[in-house]
């Protein structure tokens, strides 16, 4: 289970996530919002909406008679979010382990877009989901697979296992919690969905240095990559990161090779 800090985000991270995000998350995330394919009018939470890119554009599916309600346990993503806000879309600071604040079958379709895998509870996570969804409602799910590592994940995983960073174990098995296919959909039967697909899409992508690849991987787990270590030891982990990570660069950038899983699964 990833033990996970809402604590170490800031200002610059949750900036700097709305800007790499755009070709990155929020390309995977259309392609999820395609397989879902929302229809004006419907009812849409998006769980995990950080800053509210996705959430915007989906909004725009849905049109005036339709709504978007984005949550996220991120203050500051949230208040960037808020920025997008408008008569069909609506942000508030919020949990997925906390889905008490919406009705039960308030929902036509809910989505989580590169966040199932920071969620601790997950069992917990889609018994509240089933709730807030609609009979025939679906649950649209894309998150990295378990069995595809990132390569940055494993040389961390690697310098973390030298002194002094040994002295301070993560707390969590290197990193966020990744599931299988398999997995994802015993979570799925085990919550009373029924699956509609979970799908394994290959995903190839160059970082253009060993930095560039390190901010993405800060910006995205809002502060919790390397966010464990004494600050002190912060930058020369990283710096021990990015001499690992620059052996392997290419003409073309460093090459990382991993794939997602895109599920869909529905409420009977
Ligand atoms: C990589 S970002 C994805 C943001 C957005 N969905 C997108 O597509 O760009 C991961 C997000 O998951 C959120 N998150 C982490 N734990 C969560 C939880 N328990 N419930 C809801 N969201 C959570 C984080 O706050 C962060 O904004």
């Amino acid at each position: 289970m990833p033990d996970v800090s809402l604590e170490l985000d800031t200002p610059e991270l949750a900036q700097r996530y709305e800007q790499i995000s755009q070709n990155r998350q929020f390309k995977a995330g259309q392609a999820l919002i395609a397989t879902l394919g929302p229809t004006a009018g419907v009812q849409v939470l998006d769980i995990g909406a950080g800053t509210g890119l996705l959430a915007e554009y989906v909004a725009g599916l849905v049109g005036a008679d339709g709504h978007v309600t984005g949550i996220d346990p991120l203050p500051l993503r949230i208040e960037l979010a808020k920025r997008k806000a408008r008569a069909n879309l609506t942000f508030v600071v919020g949990d997925a382990l906390d889905l008490g604040i919406f009705a039960e079958a308030q929902f036509d379709i809910v989505y989580l877009n590169a966040v199932f895998h920071w969620i601790s509870d997950k069992p917990e996570a889609l018994r509240q989901i089933f709730r807030v969804l609609k009979r025939g409602g679906r649950l649209g799910i894309s998150t990295g697979s378990k069995d595809h590592p990132n390569l940055i994940q494993a040389i961390k995983a690697k310098v973390l296992a030298r002194a002094p960073f040994s002295a301070h174990p993560e707390g969590r098995s290197g990193g966020p919690g990744h599931v299988s296919a398999d997995e994802l959909e015993n979570l799925f039967t085990g919550a009373g969905f029924t699956v509609e697909q979970v799908d394994v899409i290959p995903n190839l992508h160059f970082h253009p240095s060993a930095a560039a690849a390190i901010e993405f991987s800060q910006a995205s787990s809002f502060g919790n990559f390397l966010g464990h270590l004494p600050e002190d030891l912060r930058s020369q982990a990283r710096q021990e990161i990015e001499a690992e990570l620059d052996v392997l660069k290419t003409p073309e950038g460093i090459r990382f090779e991993r794939a997602r899983l895109v599920a869909v699964a529905v409420k009977p």
